[in-house]
C-alpha cells in the first residue's frame, strides 16, 4: 500500500499530544510520594540503576524579574544575610542526602540553574562545588555547567567565573535587541557576548546561548538577525525556547500582552528560519531546539544513537547519571522515581530543621512505566529504539513487538502504513521527513496517553 502524502500527515497526526520532556509527565507528581519514599529510593539508586552522580542545584534568586519568565525563581533579597542562609540551607540538604549514597560513586554532572545562579557572590558557588566534590570524586569527563545571565556581570565577574572549574558556561541572551529586551523587562549584557566567548574559548570550554522567539517586539527579521549576529560569535551550541506563555502560572507575563505577541504562524517561521539558517551554518539539530556543532559530543552521542535527555537537558548517555536535586523547588530523577522539593523558602527551611528531607511531590514509577520511559526518551532523542532490547533490561523476554505489554500495537501500526516509522530488524527508526511527528510515535507506548482525551497538550507542528 502506498504510503501517504506529505500533507496528509500533517492533517491527520498534527494533533494534541504531550511534550515527553519527562516521562510521566511532572503533572502526576503527587504529595503521597514522602521525604520517606525518596530517602528509600535514594538508597535504591545505589543499587539500582545508573552509578552515575549528577546533581542539580538550584539558585532561585534573580536581581531583576524578567515579565517573560516562566522559572522558578524570586527577587534577590536586600538583606544580604538571606543569600548566606539559603547557602547555608544547602548545605544542610546535602548533609541529610549525602550519607545515603554510596560514597564511591563518581560524579558525573553538576548543574547550577534557577533563577540566576550568578546574582550571588561566586564564593557561594564555589563553596557548593566544593561541598560536592569533596564528598565525591569527579568523572574525568564530568560536565560542571552553570545558567548565566550576563546582564549584572563586570569583565572581573567573567574573569572570576571562567577561572571557576565549570565545563560549560550557558548564557541567557533571549533577545539581543533593545526594545525588544525593554518590553520583556530585561537587562541586556553588561560585557560584549562575542568578547566573553572568545574568552571562554581560550579557556577550553564551552558555552551555549538561549534564545526565546515569540516575544513582544520580535519579527521573522529580527529574529533572524539575533541568529546571525549569534552564529558570528561561534557558540557552541544554541538553543531557541518557543516563549511559552502561561500568565495563569505567571500573573507577571500579561504585562506582555499589552504589546501583542507575534501570532503563532509568524512564530513557527521564526524557528522554521533560524532552524534553517543554523543547519546551513553547520549545526547539527538536537532534539526541536537545540543546535549544535559537529564535534560536540551530544551531535556525537546522536550519531551513535545514544543521545538521552534528563532534567538537566540533553547529555551522551554515558554521562548521564541518576539526578538529585538540591534546594527550593529542585527536581531529583532517580531510577524509578521523581521528586520534587517544596516551592517556599521558609517551609524549605522548616523541613530541613525539623531534619527531613525537603520532598514536596514525587512519582515512584512501575516496571512498565519505567519501560515505557526508555523507550520514549530513546526515540525522542535518537529518533529510534529497539524495544524488545529495553524490555530485556527489565527481565521481559519477548518473542515479537506485539507481545510488549504497554504498546499500543493498533495505532503503531497504522503509523507504519503510513510512513511515519519504519521497523528495521528489530529497531523502530522515525522516517526523518516526519521527525517533528516522533510525540505521536512516542505516545504508541504510553500507558497515561489516550487519543480520545488529548487536553492540554500543544501539536507537534
Ligand atoms: C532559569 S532561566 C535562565 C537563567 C538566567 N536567569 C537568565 O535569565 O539568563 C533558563 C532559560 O529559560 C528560558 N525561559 C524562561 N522563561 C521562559 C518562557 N516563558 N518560555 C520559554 N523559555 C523561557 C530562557 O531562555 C532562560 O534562559
Ligand atoms: S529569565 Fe532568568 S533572570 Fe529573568 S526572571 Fe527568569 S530566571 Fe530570572
Amino acid at each position: 500500500m502506498k504510503a501517504m502524502t506529505g500533507a496528509e500527515v500533517i492533517k491527520k497526526y498534527n494533533i494534541p499530544v504531550p511534550r515527553y520532556t519527562s516521562y510521566p509527565p511532572a503533572n502526576l507528581f503527587s504529595d503521597k510520594y514522602t521525604g520517606d519514599d525518596y530517602r528509600r529510593d535514594i538508597l535504591e539508586s545505589n543499587r539500582v540503576g545508573s552509578r552515575a552522580l549528577s546533581f542539580y542545584i538550584h539558585i532561585p534568586f534573580c536581581k531583576n524579574i524578567c515579565h517573560f519568565c516562566a522559572c522558578n525563581r524570586i527577587l534577590l533579597p536586600s538583606d544580604s544575610g538571606a543569600v548566606a542562609t539559603y547557602i547555608d540551607y544547602l548545605h544542610r540538604e546535602f548533609d541529610l542526602v549525602r550519607p545515603l549514597l554510596d560514597p564511591s560513586r563518581p560524579i558525573t554532572q553538576v548543574h547550577f540553574g534557577g533563577g540566576s545562579p550568578t546574582a550571588i557572590s561566586l564564593d557561594y558557588i564555589g563553596e557548593v562545588i566544593q561541598m560536592l566534590t569533596d564528598s565525591f570524586a569527579p568523572a574525568p569527563q564530568a560536565e560542571i555547567a552553570i545558567e548565566v545571565h550576563p546582564g549584572f556581570l563586570t569583565y572581573r565577574d567573567w574573569d572570576r567565573l571562567i577561572e571557576m572549574p565549570f565545563t560549560r558556561y550557558s548564557i541567557g541572551l533571549q533577545d539581543l535587541h533593545t526594545d525588544v529586551l525593554k518590553m520583556a523587562g530585561r537587562i541586556p549584557p553588561r560585557v560584549p557576548v562575542g568578547e566573553v566567548i572568545g574568552a571562554i574559548h581560550d579557556a577550553g570550554k564551552r558555552v551555549n546561548l538561549d534564545f526565546v522567539y515569540g516575544l513582544p517586539g520580535q519579527s521573522v527579521g529580527s529574529f533572524e538577525d539575533n541568529i546571525a549576529q549569534a552564529l558570528e560569535m561561534h557558540p557552541d551550541r544554541l538553543v531557541t525556547f518557543s516563549y511559552a506563555h502561561v500568565p495563569w502560572l505567571h500573573p507577571g507575563q500579561k504585562i506582555l500582552e499589552q504589546y501583542g505577541l507575534p501570532a503563532a504562524e509568524v512564530k513557527q517561521a521564526m524557528y522554521d528560519r533560524a532552524a534553517r539558517m543554523m543547519t546551513a551554518a553547520g549545526y547539527v539539530q538536537i532534539g526541536l531546539d537545540h543546535f549544535v556543532l559537529p564535534d560536540d559530543p551530544l551531535a556525537v552521542a546522536l550519531q551513535k544513537h545514544s543521545l538521552h535527555r534528563n532534567f538537566q537537558g540533553y547529555c551522551p548517555r554515558d554521562i548521564s547519571g541518576q539526578v538529585y536535586g538540591l534546594g527550593v523547588t529542585g527536581i531529583a530523577q532517580l531510577h524509578d522515581a521523581y521528586a520534587q522539593n517544596i516551592k517556599t523558602l521558609p517551609e524549605y527551611y522548616s523541613a530541613i530543621d525539623r531534619g527531613q528531607l525537603p520532598t514536596h511531590v514525587g512519582y515512584k514509577l512501575s516496571r512498565e512505566e519505567c519501560l515505557a520511559r526508555d523507550l520514549i526518551t530513546d526515540l525522542m532523542c535518537n529518533y529510534r529504539t529497539a524495544p524488545l532490547r529495553h524490555a530485556a533490561s527489565y527481565g521481559l523476554e519477548l518473542k515479537s513487538l506485539a507481545d510488549l505489554p504497554i504498546l499500543d500495537s493498533v495505532r503503531l501500526e497504522e503509523m507504519i502504513r503510513d510512513g511515519l516509522v519504519e521497523v528495521e530488524g528489530e529497531t523502530l527508526v522515525m522516517n526523518p521527513e516526519y521527525h517533528p511527528f516522533v510525540r505521536n510515535v512516542a505516545s504508541c507506548f504510553d500507558i497515561h496517553y489516550s487519543p480520545d482525551a488529548p487536553r492540554g497538550y500543544s501539536r507537534p507542528i
